[in-house]
C-alpha cells in the first residue's frame, strides 16, 4: 500500500522541478521544470546533443538529478533504488534511441519478451497480445521473421510494439519516427495518440519531426542552451517569436542555436596530446 499512497489521478506521472543533470564534469541541463500528466502526449524537442535522451535517462532512474527534484508516479527518484526502482520501471515502456532487438530471437519473441519476463499470462494470451501489437505497427505477418531478415524501419516498429506490449502507464519514445517512411511515420504518430487515449497513459516523445509531433502532442517542451527554452501547446510554439524557437521550427542553419558541439578543456587536452603524437 505504501508504494502507492502518494498517487492521485491528477498528479503528474513525471514531475521535474528545477532539475540539473549531467555526466562527470559536464552539466548538460539546468533549471528544468516539466510535468507529464495521465492522458497527455508530450513532445520533447531540441537540437542534437541538447540533452533530450539525458532527460529520459533521468525519468527511468538511470541517472539522478544533481539539483532540484524529480518525481515519478509520485515517488522521489532521489531515493528510488533496488526493488522500488524495478517496480517503478515496470510501470513504464521505453523505446530507446538505439532500440536494440534481441538478434537471436525472431520478431514475435522480441515482442513477447516483456510478457514472458514480467507476467504470468498463458501462451494463448501471449500469442494474442503480441499479434495484436504487431498488427498495430503493421507487422503481424512478419512475426516469424528473424531480426536479420527485417529492415531498419521495420526493426524500429518491432521495438515500438515491444515498448507497448505491457500497456504501461507511461511510455517514453526516443525518436520513434527515425528511419520510418512517410506512411509508417504517420501511422506510428497516430498509433501513439490512439494508444495514449485508449490506455489513458502518458506518452513522452522525443522527435525532430515538428509537423507529425505537433499534430498529436498536447504539450511541447523544447530544450537548448543547457536549459528549457520553451514550453507550451503546439499552437503556442508555432506562434512564438522567440528566435531560439523559430530557428528550431524553421530549421534555419544560422541563429542562436549553435550547430557545433561546444569547445571544452577536455577537447583541448585531447587535441594537444593528439598533435603531440604526429
Ligand atoms: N553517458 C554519457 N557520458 C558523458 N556524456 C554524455 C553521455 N551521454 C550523453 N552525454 C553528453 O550529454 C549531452 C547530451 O546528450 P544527449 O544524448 O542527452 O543528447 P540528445 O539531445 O539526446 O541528442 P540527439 O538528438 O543527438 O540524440 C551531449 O553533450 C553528450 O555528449
Ligand atoms: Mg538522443
Amino acid at each position: 500500500m505504501s508504494a502507492h499512497h502518494q498517487e492521485s489521478p491528477d498528479e503528474p506521472i513525471i514531475a521535474f522541478k528545477d532539475v540539473a543533470l549531467g555526466y562527470g564534469e559536464l552539466t548538460v541541463l539546468e533549471g528544468i521544470t516539466a510535468n507529464v500528466r495521465p492522458g497527455q502526449v508530450v513532445a520533447l524537442m531540441g537540437g542534437s546533443g541538447s540533452g533530450k535522451t539525458t532527460l529520459l535517462r533521468a525519468a527511468t532512474g538511470q541517472i539522478r538529478a544533481r539539483a532540484g527534484t524529480l518525481h515519478l508516479f509520485g515517488h522521489d527518484m532521489a531515493h528510488a533504488r533496488g526493488e522500488q526502482l524495478r517496480a517503478l520501471r515496470q510501470r513504464m515502456g521505453v523505446l530507446f534511441q538505439q532500440g536494440a532487438l534481441f538478434t537471436d530471437l525472431n520478431v514475435f519473441e522480441n515482442v513477447a519478451f516483456p510478457l514472458r519476463e514480467h507476467t504470468r499470462v498463458s501462451e494463448s494470451q501471449i500469442t494474442q497480445r503480441v499479434l495484436d501489437k504487431l498488427d498495430a505497427v503493421g507487422l503481424r505477418a512478419a512475426a516469424h521473421l528473424q531480426v536479420s531478415e527485417i529492415s531498419g524501419g521495420m526493426a524500429r516498429r518491432v521495438a515500438l510494439a515491444r515498448a507497448i506490449v505491457l500497456e504501461p502507464e507511461l511510455i517514453l519514445y526516443d525518436e520513434p519516427f527515425a528511419g520510418l517512411d512517410p506512411i509508417s511515420l504517420g501511422v506510428t504518430a497516430r498509433l501513439i495518440r490512439e494508444l495514449t487515449n485508449r490506455l489513458g497513459c502518458a506518452s513522452v516523445l522525443i522527435t525532430h519531426d515538428v509537423a507529425e509531433s505537433f499534430a498529436i502532442a498536447d504539450h511541447v517542451y523544447m530544450v537548448g542552451e543547457g536549459t528549457m527554452i520553451a514550453s507550451g501547446a503546439p499552437n503556442e510554439l508555432t506562434a512564438s517569436r522567440d528566435p531560439l524557437v523559430r530557428q528550431f521550427l524553421d530549421g534555419a542553419p544560422d541563429g542562436p542555436i549553435a550547430f557545433h558541439y561546444p569547445m571544452s578543456r577536455a577537447f583541448e587536452r585531447w587535441l594537444d596530446q593528439h598533435k603531440g603524437r604526429s
